[in-house]
């Protein structure tokens, strides 16, 4: 990172923090829109963090300032927050000191400055690193003692209810819980999670992120329908979740459904399954045969959800053709990024090529760059 979050800190309110913390945005190597349906998912952490230089304040009073932002600082009392007070970039943040003093915790007020290298508007959970990374600062400040999971729901919870963006666990959970040189599996329903190894530099490989720079408006109420839609489909079908769906169940169970929801449907049940196929893959030390499941994964998202879209059909198509192992879209959907698997002596050319086809396409440039796994939300100093 090359601001210097306690500098931003010290300009803004003069002084030093008492800690400076990060919490990182995310990939997902499979398990898109499955979250929700209480299903699986197998996210790691990128390299990419929001910053957080924080100190205590004893008078209830919060100020926050964001490097990213315009250099203003907002200010608000933590008596009286309540959804929609306040507005912009700095909902995140009051929505995590909302959600923890709705669960009871004894947390007042805070001096807060942001320094953040994610790429907002990617897919790639810049939000979720805003939320993840106050959380743990005003968890560390006011000594409240939780743990990765439960500051991860806090940050959703801030998002769902105060922000108003009714998203899964996915983001915030990777955010807080994922471990360096690790994808997390992770079951949404138990919320329990394993780290599994992933070393691809060691055996040639790479995971290229390529984001689109694009995002379809679309996406904003999409998001909330294609929900709303699964548990219909779960309504209907008199189980919890579409979790519950077993895979070999999946053609009786298209069949009791109404045309529209069976394509939501397939992907919820093929997408858990393709996440335990993945993690099979890597606890059997074959990661090359990833590709396919991730590009599989695409078509289904783009075909049976529907939340693919030009940009991001281009970039994965493209990237295969050029010899990349396979490729999907990631996240909401509507645009945003996508994840590449390739051998790490292709990866120039694979970028290169798809560089060179969307410039054809006459659509921006891309902007790509290497995932490493790297740590979940931490204190820096
Ligand atoms: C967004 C949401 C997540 C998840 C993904 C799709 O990133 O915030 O909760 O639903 O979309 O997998």
């Amino acid at each position: 990172m090359t601001t210097d979050t306690a500098a931003v800190f010290a300009s803004a309110f003069g002084d030093s923090p008492d800690g400076v913390w990060a919490a990182p945005g995310r990939i997902n190597l499979i398990g898109e829109h499955t979250d929700y349906n209480e299903g699986f998912v197998l996210p790691a952490a990128l390299p990419h963090a929001t910053r957080v230089a924080a100190r205590r304040r004893s008078d209830g009073l919060v100020r926050l300032v964001s490097a990213q932002g315009d250099g203003g600082v907002v200010e608000f009392a933590l008596d009286g927050l309540a959804p929609g007070s306040v507005p912009g970039w700095a909902a995140y943040p009051a929505g995590v000191f909302w959600a923890l003093a709705e669960a009871g915790h004894p947390v007042g007020g805070a001096d807060l400055a942001f320094v953040s290298d994610v790429p907002t508007g990617a897919g790639l959970s810049s939000s979720a690193a805003l939320e993840c990374a106050t959380a743990l600062a005003l968890d560390e400040l006011y000594g409240l003692g939780l743990d990765a999971p439960g500051r991860a729901l806090l940050a959703q919870r801030a998002e769902n209810a105060y922000v108003g963006v009714p998203c899964g666990a996915l983001d915030q959970m990777a955010s807080s819980c994922c471990v360096a040189g690790h994808a997390y599996f992770l079951d949404t329903r138990t919320l329990t999670g394993r780290q599994v190894p992933l070393d691809l530099p060691a055996v040639g490989l790479s995971l290229l992120v390529i984001d689109t720079r694009v995002k379809h408006d679309l996406g904003d109420g999409a998001y909330a329908g294609l929900r709303a839609g699964c548990e219909r489909a779960a309504d209907l079908l008199g189980v919890r979740a579409l979790r519950d769906v077993e895979a070999e169940e999946l053609a009786s169970a298209e069949e009791k459904l109404p045309a529209e929801l069976r394509p939501l449907l397939r992907h919820v049940v093929t997408e858990d399954r393709r996440v335990l196929d993945a993690v099979a893959l890597l606890d059997a030390g074959d990661p090359r045969a990833l590709g396919p499941v991730l590009t599989a994964g695409h078509v289904s998202l783009r075909d049976d959800y529907r939340v693919s879209c030009p940009e991001t059909d281009l970039a994965v198509a493209t990237a295969n053709a050029a010899g990349a192992l396979g490729a999907r879209m990631m996240g909401g959907g509507f645009g945003g990024s996508v994840l590449v698997l390739v051998e790490s002596g292709r990866l120039a050319e694979v970028e290169q090529a798809v560089r060179e086809a969307f410039a054809a396409a006459g659509y921006g440039a891309p902007h790509a760059f290497p995932a490493v796994p790297s740590q979940g939300a931490h204190r820096v100093q």
